[in-house]
């Protein structure tokens, strides 16, 4: 059986990050810039966490708390080795660093596009909110670029 293990991310790795958000799906913006990758990290040292198996990188999740909610982004699972329960593994460890922070309430947000994934966090002990409108707002648009 593959064994992975969790460790915190560091910004060496950030190459290999961004090839297994690719290999994963996941659309890259120009939030996920080195610069931009290194601010998330230095401000959510304890919550940006991967999962190593056979010396790579098979799971990476960026935890973040903006000092009220927290928040889970990109989180992604090597596609041949998904559907083993490293996702739900690398969830879990995040959750309990979300707990010893004493955060109230996390918050992610899921494209429609990948509506299957749902399931996934119901099961997990997510609840989908009706109840709320996201919106969004970008202050300096020579900043963000929706594509890396
Ligand atoms: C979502 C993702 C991280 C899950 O990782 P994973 O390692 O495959 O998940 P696990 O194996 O831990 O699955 C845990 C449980 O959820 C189920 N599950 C996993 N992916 C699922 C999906 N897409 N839909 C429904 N159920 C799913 C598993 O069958 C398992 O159920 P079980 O415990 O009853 O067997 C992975 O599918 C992935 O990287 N997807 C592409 C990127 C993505 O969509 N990220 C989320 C952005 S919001």
């Amino acid at each position: 059986m593959i064994k992975m293990k969790i460790e915190k991310f560091k910004i060496e790795l950030y190459d290999e990050i961004v090839e297994l958000w690719k290999k994963a799906g996941i659309e890259l913006g120009s939030s996920d810039s080195i610069d931009e990758i290194t601010r998330v990290l230095n401000r959510n040292p304890d919550l940006f966490l991967i999962g190593k198996a056979q010396e790579k990188i098979i799971a990476v999740v960026i935890g973040a708390f903006d000092g009220r909610r927290g928040y889970v982004h990109h989180f992604a699972v090597d596609p041949n080795y998904q559907k083993i329960g490293f996702g739900k593994t690398i969830m879990d460890a995040l959750i309990e660093q979300f707990r010893k922070m004493n955060i109230h309430k996390v918050h992610l947000f899921i494209e429609k596009s990948n509506r299957s994934v749902v399931e996934f966090y119901i099961n997990l002990g997510w609840d989908v909110r009706e109840d709320l409108i996201m919106m969004s707002y970008v202050p300096d648009k020579k900043l963000y670029k929706r594509h890396l």
